[in-house]
């Protein structure tokens, strides 16, 4: 399997990660502007994983069958993040997201993707950047109702 390939795939994984984990943390705000904000992201994060899946097949490969257990992981880490309070699950969700970040990053650098494939791994770049700060809106909200 060629390298970019291999990254998209790694890319789709991690997209299902983040998918679970907003699903599952969206219950956890009566607040709904900061509920709605998460279905946002969850929604964005589905985008990522559509638009990666469908470049992995354009390209004639197919998803990683790790797919289902990262998007099972993100479920379990958002569950334990809606038991340990509201800005804790806030911060973690903006670790995730400059983890991402970073990891497009170096996919940026090191891959030698072809243009489209790219121009997909610098949207989605720029969709995590806009979530960090929406979480970090989101913490200034909640410190605001306190
Ligand atoms: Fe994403
Ligand atoms: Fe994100």
């Amino acid at each position: 399997m060629n390298e970019v390939l291999r990254a998209l795939r790694r890319m789709h994984n991690v997209e299902r990660f983040a998918v679970g984990i907003y699903r599952t943390q969206i219950r956890a705000f009566p607040e709904k502007e900061i509920a709605d904000r998460l279905k946002v992201a969850m929604a964005n994060e589905q985008e990522h994983v559509n638009d990666l899946q469908a470049r992995i097949r354009e390209l004639g490969g197919s998803c990683s069958w790790l797919g289902l257990f990262f998007q099972t992981a993100g479920k379990l880490l958002g569950f334990t993040t809606t038991l340990l309070g509201k800005l804790f699950l806030l911060k973690t969700d903006i670790r995730i997201e400059r983890r991402a970040v970073k990891d497009y990053g170096d996919f940026l650098q090191k891959v030698d993707f072809d243009e489209k494939s790219r121009g997909l791994v610098q949207k989605n770049l720029e969709d995590e950047k806009a979530h960090i700060r929406r979480w970090e809106e989101s913490i200034e909200i909640l410190q605001a109702q306190r």
